[in-house]
């Protein structure tokens, strides 16, 4: 019978926790999360195990990064069910603290990040569309960080500008830390997975499905003609409306690295752009669910 993994909840704990690993060389791999954890969350673990001697798994529905108007209140959390979900991964230990162990001082949302070392990496698409929303992940991962002190750290692609976000805080605050970014776990429909589309109906759920045949569409014409960013986002476009998904955030093709949307550039700029590898991006509300996605458009050099 596998076991469950062991559970730490305080401070103190992790403290220790994270002593002894250091005291027997083991090397420790983080996997922050949010809970409600899915197969998606599994393969972060599983890379964490296969790079580390130690996996810490952290659980904790972060508030700083939820807006007002956003769905902390209502965010799916279940932690006997991650616990049992872990149980299939050795060497995983679980750390599930309090709000108040984590900001321990009232009103301590404020943010110990400063906004100005967030560059146009955080400002764009999801830092405008949800203000606050990276002030809180970097605060977050930072105290994680320095909690913690892994030396590795996994994040999914999914939440791609989150990733580069991280990346930076990690340069910016030289925390000597790796960070890895999985690959997205889709379902078989191609849905990317997402603790959020437990929200869905099952008619929601079908439209959703529009979203990764959109980007794939997308990504395969990029592959075999030439394509303009703004030609590519019409695509997904069109396939969103198809399917009657019609609160689009964003559609946006961008730089890799900095995130900037590549139809400002004159046409052919924007053809030369994407062939050196590029992401679409996107954001987009089914029902009243917010879903983001994307893909990665490799470099093509023929
Ligand atoms: O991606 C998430 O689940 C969260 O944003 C993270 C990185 C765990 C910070 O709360």
């Amino acid at each position: 019978m596998p076991n469950s993994p062991e559970l730490i909840t305080d401070l103190t704990q992790l403290a220790q926790w994270v002593q002894a690993q250091s005291a027997a060389g083991l090397s420790v791999g983080l996997v922050p999360t949010m809970g409600a954890l899915h197969a998606g969350h599994l393969s972060l673990v599983e890379s964490a195990a296969q790079h580390s001697d130690s996996v810490l798994v952290t659980i904790f529905v972060n508030p700083t990064q939820f807006a007002a108007n956003e769905d902390l209140q209502q965010y799916p959390r279940d932690l006997e069910g991650d616990l049992q979900l872990l149980q299939s991964v050795a060497k995983v230990t679980v750390f599930a603290p309090t709000v108040a162990d984590i900001y321990p001082l009232e009103n301590s949302t404020a943010r110990n990040v400063e906004s100005n070392k967030l560059d146009d990496v955080a400002m764009r698409w999801e830092g405008e569309r949800r203000p606050g929303h990276f002030l809180g992940v970097t605060t977050i991962v930072h105290k994680l960080f320095t909690l913690t002190k892994p030396q590795i750290a996994f994040f999914g692609r999914k939440d791609y500008q989150q990733l580069r976000v991280i990346e930076q805080l990690t340069e910016e605050r030289q925390h000597n830390i790796k960070i890895v970014g999985c690959p997205i776990v889709r379902e078989e429909d191609g849905l990317a997975m997402s603790s959020r589309n437990a929200y869905l109906t099952t008619a929601q759920r079908t439209q959703a499905t529009a979203i990764y045949k959109g980007l794939q569409t997308a990504c395969n014409m990029a592959n075999n003609m030439e394509m303009a960013a703004t030609e590519l986002q019409d695509v997904v476009r069109k396939q969103l409306a198809n399917a009657e998904i019609n609160g689009i955030d964003y559609v946006a093709v961008v730089h890799p690295k900095s995130l900037e949307p590549l139809a400002l550039l004159d046409r052919t700029e924007q053809i030369k752009q994407i062939k050196l590898g590029a992401i679409i991006l996107v954001a987009v509300f089914v029902g009243n669910t917010r879903l983001i996605d994307n893909i990665f458009i490799p470099p093509n050099n023929s």
